[in-house]
C-alpha cells in the first residue's frame, strides 16, 4: 500500500505543494499520477441517486477526477475558492468577464491588455450591451475618477501585454471593491508563484496555463481561479458554456505544475541576465523589464512580485524594416512565434499603435518581446549578435 499524502499542506512552501497537490497515490493503486478520465456519462447507481442528482460526478462536463485533479491543485497554488478549467487562455479571460459583468454594466480595461481580450471586450461584450472604457495603465489610485455608477469590474494585466507596464494592482483593487466591483486580472505573465493574485486583491485571476504550465509549447489550456465571494458566478458561467479543456491536455497541465516553480525560477534569471545584456547593446534604446532597477515599474514589481518570468520588450534604435527583417530572419536559435512560456526561446516585432486607444504608445524604433528558454545564455547572445551584425550590415 502506498502511503497517504498530506492532506494538510499549509505548512508547506510553494515548491513542496506544486509537487503534491492534486494527486492521491493512496486512492490510485500507488501509481504517482492521477490518471486520465475520459468520459461523458457518469452511471448513477439507483434511481434515487439520479433523481436527486446526488454524487460528485455526474456528467463529463461538470466534472471529472482529472480535472479535478487540476483545479484542486490551483486553487492551492494560487490561494482561491475554486478554479475552473477551459481550453485556452483566451476562453478563460472570456468566462472571466462574463462572470463578472452584464448588460448595462460598464467595464475598464487596461489599454496594455492582450489583444484577443480586447478584441472580445470590443467584439461580443459590446455587442451585449456592456460600456466597455480602456484606461491607462499607470492609473493607479486615480482609477476611483473613471468609475461610475454602473462600473462592475476592472480588468487588469501586469506587467502589459507586450508592453510591459506594472500596475499598482492592490490600489486599483482597493478602489473597485469600494464600489462592490470585481477585479479580474491576465496573471499569465507572474502566475500565482511570483504574484499571488487573491492575497493582492485580485477577484477572478486568469492563467494562459498554455504558456508556464505546460512549459513545453505542446498544449493549450486556462485557468480560472476566483475568491469565495466570486467563484459561484465563475462556477456558473462556465457552467452555462461548458467550455471543457480537454482530458490529456489537463494531464499535460498536471505534469507541467510539478516542474513548474524550477522552469521559472530558469527563466526569470536567464531573463534578467539578457534583458541586462540586451540593455548595452549600442542597438538597443530601452529595455521593457519591471525587474531591471531602471524600469518605471520597478519599485511596483518589488513591492508586489516573488520574481520574474521570462518574457520581456526591447525597443530598438531606428532602424529600417530590411535591417530588422535581416537581423530576424537569420536568427538560428530565436524561433518566431506568438505563444510563450516553453523551453525554447522567441522573439516577435510588435506594434501597439495600432490597437491602444486610451494611451499613445512611443518608442524610439521598433519594438521586440522576447521569450527566454533553457538554451546556453552564450549561445543565445552569439545568435542575437550575428542578428544584429546583420542588421548593421544592411543599414
Ligand atoms: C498575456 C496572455 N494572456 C492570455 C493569452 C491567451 O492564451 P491562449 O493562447 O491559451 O489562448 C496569451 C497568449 O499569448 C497571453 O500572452
Amino acid at each position: 500500500m502506498s502511503k497517504t499524502p498530506p492532506r494538510d499542506r499549509s505548512r508547506f512552501q510553494a515548491d513542496t505543494r506544486l509537487v503534491h497537490a492534486g494527486r492521491d497515490p493512496s486512492a490510485q493503486q500507488g501509481f504517482v499520477n492521477t490518471p486520465i478520465y475520459r468520459g461523458s456519462t457518469v452511471l448513477f447507481p439507483t434511481y434515487d441517486d439520479i433523481k436527486n442528482r446526488r454524487g460528485r460526478y455526474q456528467y463529463g462536463t461538470s466534472g471529472t477526477p482529472t480535472m479535478d485533479a487540476l483545479s484542486d491543485a490551483w486553487s492551492e497554488i494560487a490561494g482561491a475558492a475554486g478554479t475552473v478549467l477551459t481550453p485556452s487562455g483566451l476562453s478563460a479571460l472570456t468566462i472571466a468577464l462574463m462572470a463578472a459583468v452584464s448588460a448595462g454594466d460598464h467595464l475598464l480595461v487596461t489599454d496594455s491588455a492582450y489583444r484577443p481580450t480586447r478584441i472580445f471586450c470590443d467584439g461580443v461584450l459590446s455587442r451585449y450591451g456592456v460600456e466597455v472604457e480602456y484606461y491607462d495603465p499607470l492609473v493607479g489610485t486615480d482609477i476611483a475618477a473613471l468609475m461610475r455608477e454602473n462600473t462592475r469590474a476592472v480588468l487588469v494585466e501586469a506587467p502589459g501585454s507586450q508592453t510591459f507596464e506594472m500596475q499598482d494592482v492592490p490600489a486599483i483593487a482597493e478602489a473597485m471593491h469600494a464600489r462592490g466591483g470585481a477585479v479580474i486580472m491576465d496573471n499569465t505573465w507572474a502566475t500565482p508563484l511570483l504574484f499571488p493574485p487573491h492575497e493582492r486583491g485580485v477577484d477572478i485571476a486568469v492563467e494562459a496555463g498554455t504558456k508556464y504550465l505546460s512549459g513545453g509549447s505542446d498544449l493549450l489550456i486556462g485557468l480560472v481561479s476566483a475568491t469565495e465571494r466570486w467563484y459561484p458566478a465563475v462556477k456558473r458561467t462556465y457552467e452555462h458554456f461548458a467550455p471543457c479543456a480537454g482530458p490529456e491536455d489537463i494531464f499535460l497541465g498536471l505534469r507541467g505544475l510539478r516542474t513548474m516553480g524550477l522552469r521559472l525560477r530558469e527563466h526569470g534569471q536567464r531573463g534578467i541576465a539578457m534583458a541586462e545584456w540586451l540593455q548595452g547593446r549600442p542597438e538597443v534604446a530601452r529595455v521593457l523589464h519591471p525587474a531591471l532597477p531602471s524600469d518605471p515599474g520597478h519599485s511596483i514589481w518589488k513591492r508586489d512580485f516573488k520574481g520574474a518570468s521570462g518574457l520581456f520588450g526591447v525597443i530598438l534604435n531606428p532602424v529600417s524594416e530590411d535591417g530588422l527583417a535581416a537581423m530576424l530572419d537569420g536568427l538560428e536559435l530565436f524561433g518566431m512565434g506568438f505563444s510563450w512560456g516553453g523551453f525554447e526561446s522567441l522573439v516577435i516585432p510588435f506594434d501597439p499603435t495600432v490597437y491602444r486607444t486610451a494611451t499613445r504608445w512611443q518608442a524610439e524604433g521598433p519594438a521586440l518581446r522576447f521569450h527566454i528558454g533553457l538554451e546556453d545564455l552564450d549561445d543565445l547572445k552569439a545568435d542575437l549578435e550575428a542578428g544584429f551584425a546583420r542588421m548593421a550590415a544592411v543599414a
